[in-house]
Parts: structure tokens; C-alpha cells; sequence
């Protein structure tokens, strides 16, 4: 006999079926809202999303329904780039990127040697996570296995849906922290086979960046790319200009930065660039033709001072744009605290970011650009039962701020500006409920 395990939300409802674009007014067809809406949750997956009049006449007699009524439910926010072996090093004072990497980062991750360790700050990092409503991430473990293993069975157990790699470097860091080409793609491999579409789970190859791999390393991860479609690639690209200049050194044969990844076969669909920061169009265009993303980090960006990311820039050339925390360059795990950063760094090219694109940006922005929405990303029947449930009234001035908004989109933008951990009323993900605020 199989039992069912099934109950409804009520809430307002907020989801994305499409790019709300950059103007004030979202698109056309883009924006799926219900003032008074639910949500039908069963055996993990949504099983309808409507408003409540239409939904309540259909539920079967006794099923529980949770009374959200003043919240807002959209779907669970999706981190494109984060570190969780840098989670306790969030806020490390006064460096720019390189100094930052030698001197408290690669210090740092030396300590994922021990897999207690790693098992210990995996339930930390996803507590964290849970608590700011993310519910997806694509994670840099550190390059010791172990610390793979601990944050995937970490994941799995919650059935979260997570994407993660073992760093792949072997040249330019710590003798503690360095792999050899061999012995990196063998324990890659190795992880692939236990974890790539174990559950909800997927593998990331994660070649640090160009500085600490070796040209065969970043050859052999690409062969392994190559032969599996399924597999997702991260790396970081074009962050600092100090970083520029000594990959310009390491490579001289390839005539830009980009061109390292390309050449040993790093640039696909499933591939995700942290920063891009330091691009001219040619690259943008050429890492859009190959349906590549740019992880948009503002508040790292802004923390190690690297730059200001130009988001208009890469939506001229449709290059796929996702939203990243970053941590620990960044200073926040929350997705509301990277809109506002991002908020901030657009204001100051003159690209102010909307509520609406901020939103699509965390959810199925996030989802499309990481080739995850066909299960995550939108509050519809048959995705995967992965939402926030928001508080627009968290705290007493929040509640003054929002009492006096006139539209949904107003209510976004103070949310995208104020909210943090405290704007979280639930987390559910895989239709259990993950989170819940004291
Ligand atoms: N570039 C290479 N490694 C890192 C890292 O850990 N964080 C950031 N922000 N940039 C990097
Ligand atoms: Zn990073």
C-alpha cells in the first residue's frame, strides 16, 4: 500500500512562466499571480497551484490546509555560485581577491581534509541556506573528496535538489589543497559515479579557475565534459584585473582570458562563469552562442572590490545572466541581499534592476539558465514542491514599509531591499517542509 502525503497551502502566490524583461511592467504572459491563492503539495511534487476558490472545491475531505494568508509563497531561490567551504570565513577583513585566496581562504579550506569537518559545516552551510529560503545551489566544496561526499549526503538526506564539484587545482595553491591531473579526474569520476543523478542531486566539474590548473587539468576535465552531457561545469572568470594579468602570464598563447576555457573545451550549456566582470562584448557574445552563464555576484563584488558587473551588457548579447551569493566573498547567503547588492551595483552603471526581473532572476532565471526547469524554478503542477513562503510584514518597519504598498511590485522591491532571514516565515523543498523561523 503506498501512502500519500499530501496537504495545501494559502497564501499569495508569486511565479514566473517567462522573462518579465527590464521594464517596470513585466511582459505580457509573464508573471502568474493569485492575491489569494494555494498550493497543493503531494508526494514531493506540486500537484496544483490555483487560487483558492478555484482549488478548495477539489481537495479531498480532511486534508490539512496551512493558513498563510498575508504571505507571499513563491518558488524556493536558486544560489548559481557558492562556496559552502567558506562559510565560516564570510567577512574576512580588507583584501582584494588574490591576497583574500592565500590569506584566509586556501587556509581555510585545508580544514575539509577532515571529513567530521566536512560533515559538520555541510549541515551548517545547508541550515543557513534553508533559513534565507534557497532551496538550490551550485556548490564549490573543496578539492579534497571527502568533502563532496559530506555535503551531498548531507543534501540528500534533506532531499534537496544541489549541484556540487570537487575543486579541481594543481598548481598555485597549498601542497595540502592540490590534486594532480590524474588523480583529479579519477576522484571526479569516482563522484560522478556515486552522486550524478543520485536523487535530486547533479555532479559540477569545478576547475577552480585558469590560475591554479594546468593546462592538461583543464584538457582532461573537458574530456570529461565532452563525454557526458548531463554534467554541469563552474568555474570563476575575468573577477579582479589582478587575476587578468597573471592569467595573461600563465597563458600567453591564448589571446584573452575566456579563451583558456575555450580552448580545452570548458564553454557549454551547462557551464556557469562566476563574475565576468572584465569582459569586452566579443567574449559576452561568444560565451552566449554556447548558451554559457555568467553568475552575477554583487555583494562579493562589491566585498573584494572587483568590480561593477554590467548586466546590460550581457542581456545585449542574450548571455544568460544568474544570481549568485558568492559566499564567502559575499556577505550574505540571502537572495533578497544579493537583488539589493545588485540593485546597488545596477544604480550605479545606470542599470537600476527591477523587482520583477529580481524575482524571475532568483527563481526560474536561475532554474532556465542552469538547464533545472524542467523541475524547479516554478509554482506549477508536477514541478517539484521547492517554495518560500515571505513575510512582507517580518519586522516592524518592514510591515510599516509594505502597509503602505500599492502593487505587488512595490511589495517585491521593499522585500528585495530589506529582506533577509527574517522575511522567511517557511522553506519546503521536495515537499518537507525544510524551515521553519522561531
Ligand atoms: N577565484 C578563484 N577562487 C575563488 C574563490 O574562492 N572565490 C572567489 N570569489 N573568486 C575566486
Ligand atoms: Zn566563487
Amino acid at each position: 500500500m503506498t501512502t500519500t502525503d499530501s496537504r495545501v497551502l494559502r497564501a499569495e502566490l508569486l511565479s514566473f512562466d517567462a522573462d518579465p524583461g527590464d521594464d517596470d511592467t513585466p511582459a505580457p504572459g509573464s508573471v502568474r499571480h493569485h492575491p489569494d491563492g494555494a498550493v497543493w503539495i503531494e508526494n514531493g511534487r506540486l500537484r496544483a497551484v490555483d487560487d483558492y476558490a478555484t482549488l478548495a472545491p477539489l481537495l479531498p475531505p480532511g486534508i490539512e490546509v496551512v493558513d498563510h494568508r498575508g504571505k507571499l509563497i513563491t518558488p524556493g531561490f536558486i544560489d548559481s555560485h557558492v562556496h559552502y567551504v567558506q562559510l565560516e570565513i564570510i567577512a574576512s577583513y580588507g583584501r582584494q581577491l588574490l591576497d583574500w585566496l592565500n590569506d584566509y581562504t586556501f587556509p581555510e579550506e585545508l580544514r575539509f581534509a577532515d571529513p567530521d569537518h566536512a560533515a559538520a559545516l555541510s549541515e551548517a552551510f545547508l541550515d543557513e541556506l534553508l533559513r534565507v529560503g534557497t532551496t538550490t545551489a551550485q556548490v564549490f566544496c573543496s578539492s579534497h573528496p571527502a568533502s563532496v561526499d559530506a555535503f551531498l549526503a548531507a543534501s540528500h538526506r534533506r532531499g534537496l535538489c544541489m549541484l556540487a564539484g570537487k575543486v579541481l587545482m594543481d598548481r598555485n595553491a597549498p601542497e595540502g589543497l592540490t590534486d594532480d591531473v590524474v588523480g583529479g579526474i579519477r576522484d571526479s569520476e569516482r563522484l560522478i559515479g556515486d552522486w550524478h543523478g543520485k536523487g535530486r542531486l547533479g555532479y559540477s566539474l569545478t576547475p577552480r579557475f585558469a590560475p591554479t590548473s594546468s593546462r592538461a587539468q583543464l584538457d582532461a576535465t573537458g574530456a570529461l565534459l565532452r563525454n557526458d552531457e548531463s554534467l554541469w561545469l563552474q568555474t570563476h572568470l575575468a573577477e579582479n584585473t589582478g587575476e587578468l594579468d597573471w592569467v595573461a602570464e600563465l597563458f600567453p598563447g591564448s589571446r584573452d582570458y575566456l579563451e583558456v576555457y575555450e580552448t580545452s573545451g570548458l564553454v557549454g550549456p551547462r557551464s556557469t562563469f562566476a563574475h565576468g566582470i572584465h569582459l569586452d562584448q566579443a567574449m559576452r557574445g561568444r560565451l552566449a552562442e554556447c548558451g554559457a552563464n555568467l553568475a552575477f555576484c554583487p555583494s562579493s563584488n562589491l566585498f573584494l572590490g572587483s568590480g561593477l558587473f554590467d548586466r546590460q551588457a550581457a542581456r545585449e548579447m542574450a548571455l544568460n545572466v544568474t544570481y549568485a551569493s558568492d559566499v564567502g566573498g559575499g556577505t550574505d547567503l540571502s537572495g533578497l541581499a544579493t537583488l539589493k547588492a545588485a540593485y546597488q551595483v545596477g544604480q550605479l552603471r545606470g542599470q537600476p534592476l527591477t523587482a520583477w526581473q529580481g524575482f524571475y532572476g532568483l527563481t526560474l532565471g536561475n532554474a532556465r539558465a542552469l538547464s533545472l526547469d524542467q523541475r524547479i524554478g516554478r509554482l506549477a503542477p508536477g514541478m517539484d514542491a521547492d517554495l518560500v513562503v515571505l513575510d512582507p510584514a517580518a519586522t516592524p518597519l518592514l510591515a510599516r514599509r509594505t502597509a503602505r504598498c500599492r502593487s505587488l511590485a512595490e511589495t517585491l522591491f521593499a522585500l528585495m531591499m530589506m529582506g533577509d532571514d527574517r522575511c522567511v516565515a517557511e522553506t519546503w523543498a521536495g515537499g518537507r517542509l525544510q524551515h521553519r523561523r522561531p
